[in-house]
């Protein structure tokens, strides 16, 4: 028998998650979870790295849980969990953070362009938001990560703490910490926002016309979509860089309707904006509803989600538990005698 390789991925539980986040990500764990071992973890830790309302964090992690099952995750096989529930996450990043050289931080692009989102009011969390995105990806020793393009430079840094800071540094021999691998998706890993092609379709954005949440009903898909930015040209393209919209379209179009892109190209190549916005918000109602229905069931027994939880949990918890112990002995700490 051989042993399947891992993977570990996770999403913010910060309000709705939108079809973004399915396409780029939650779609791609459907695929890769018949070949790896699969561990998603909803990163609850990170989403007070932002200012959140308390009394909707627990009732967002939930959800977004239920979401990744909705979305064709199987809970028998892949280990769901919640970040906040196994301490090692909040452990290993403190470590981590007092090997990893600040300058090497002041680089990551994600904390810029949110800093200026977050103005006066930016965290030191949201600042080592990416170690604690090392943590969680180090301790499961896991072979692969699937991210979108905009978190590579996160994966970057767990390999290069990982790399020179941790096993360079600690061990002679074996290394300590496996180094993880991006998996980063051809198709879908950026959907835009629908107002501006330019920037990534994002829940913190405080337009909701700006993206399609996956719980969105159909009305509301039908106005956001009607609203949503195009142009004065005829015929949707791919290639064409003055275009970003066009291109976004197409490629959200092209995944939810199995073709590729230049399938599509050809079929849209005369069609206008009306007729191209009602193809795809019809394409976007019939591909979502299987995944409502299924949320609105799972959500409705919250008995058997916490059970789910409850056994990834237990999985996770055992993995993480042994990283963040071999850790600590390599780097020398205390260890009460047995
Ligand atoms: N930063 C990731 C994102 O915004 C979410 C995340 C946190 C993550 N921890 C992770 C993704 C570990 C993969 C692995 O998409």
């Amino acid at each position: 028998m051989t042993i399947k390789k891992r993977i570990l991925s996770g999403v913010q539980p910060t309000g709705d998650l939108h079809i973004g986040n399915w396409l780029g990500a939650i779609n791609n764990w459907v695929t890769l979870q018949h070949q790896y071992e699969t561990f998603l973890c909803v990163v609850d830790l990170h989403a007070i790295t932002a200012s959140y309302n308390p009394k909707e964090l627990s009732k967002n992690t939930l959800s977004t849980a239920a979401l990744y099952i909705a979305c064709g995750i199987d809970p028998k096989t892949c280990s769901i969990f919640v970040q906040s529930q196994i301490s090692a996450h909040a452990e290993l990043c403190w470590i981590l953070n007092c090997v990893t050289p600040i300058n090497w931080m002041e680089r990551m692009i994600q904390f810029k362009e949110k800093s200026i989102d977050q103005a006066n009011n930016v965290s030191i969390g949201l600042f080592d938001y990416p170690i604690l995105m090392a943590a969680d990806i180090l301790l499961y020793d896991a072979d692969f990560v699937p991210v979108g393009e905009d978190q590579k430079q996160h994966l970057e840094l767990a390999r290069d703490i990982a790399q020179q800071r941790i096993n360079a540094k600690f061990s002679k021999d074996k290394n300590i910490l496996k180094i993880p691998q991006p998996i980063i998706m051809k198709r879908g890993s950026k959907i835009m926002s629908l107002i501006d092609g330019t920037k990534k379709m994002s829940k913190s954005d405080p337009n909701d016309g700006s993206r399609i949440n996956l719980l969105d009903a159909p009305e509301i898909i039908t106005k956001k979509i009607k609203r949503a930015k195009s142009d004065s040209s005829i015929g949707i393209e791919f290639n064409n860089p003055e275009r970003a919209e066009s291109k976004n379209l197409l490629m959200i179009y092209s995944i939810l309707s199995g073709k590729e892109i230049s399938q599509c190209e050809n079929e849209f190549s005369e069609t206008g904006w009306g007729t191209f916005k009602k193809l795809i918000t019809e394409k976007l109602i019939e591909s979502l509803e299987p995944i409502q229905e299924k949320y609105k069931i799972l959500i409705n027994d919250p008995y058997q989600l916490n059970s789910i939880l409850q056994e990834g949990k237990g999985k996770a918890e055992v993995l993480a538990n042994k990283t963040l112990n071999r850790v600590k002995s390599k780097l020398g700490f205390f260890e009460i005698e047995k």
